[in-house]
């Protein structure tokens, strides 16, 4: 059983997307196995995006990941680092394909109200970034 770790940006706690994100979630067949609420600092979201700290939108990613609470998860499923992305949908709510949660719910392709790991190297990154082991089941 593959592992993923999704988040619930600030821009879709603030919009009350909790509930929504989670259920999608569930309904498309992944067992929340880890969760909690919490809020980055500026130094943690950069921490967490390091990978793109050489990109044009760091600054303002990480702005927006530090601008409050977030909600974190591991999600569990066959295939759940590619389920849980179909579910989410393409960065730019633009190409979201219809009923994916960025199509439904974005603002644009920076606060795209939610976070999924790309790959299984990422996702035991990142993961381990938010997750102690007694914290994941
Ligand atoms: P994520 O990592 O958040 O799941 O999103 P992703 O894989 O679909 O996209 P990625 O390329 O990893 O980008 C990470 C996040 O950076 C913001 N972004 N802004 N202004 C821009 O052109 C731009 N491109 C990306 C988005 O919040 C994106 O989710
Ligand atoms: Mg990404």
């Amino acid at each position: 059983m593959e592992r993923t770790l999704c988040i619930v940006k600030p821009d879709g706690v603030s919009k009350n997307l909790i509930g929504e994100v989670v259920g999608r979630f569930e309904k498309g067949g992944l067992s929340v196995v880890a969760l909690k609420m919490l809020h980055m600092s500026k130094k943690a979201a950069e921490g967490f995006y390091a990978v793109h700290r050489e990109r044009p939108f760091f600054s303002s990613l990480t702005d927006l990941m530090s601008s409050g609470p977030c909600v974190v998860m591991v999600l569990k499923g066959e295939g759940a680092i590619s389920k849980a992305r179909d579910i989410m949908g393409a960065t730019n709510p633009e190409d979201a394909a219809p009923g994916t949660l960025r199509k439904d719910f974005a603002t644009d392709v920076e606060k795209n109200i939610v976070h999924g790991s790309d790959a299984p190297e990422a996702a035991a990154f990142e993961i381990s970034y938010f997750f102690s082991s007694l914290e994941r089941f």
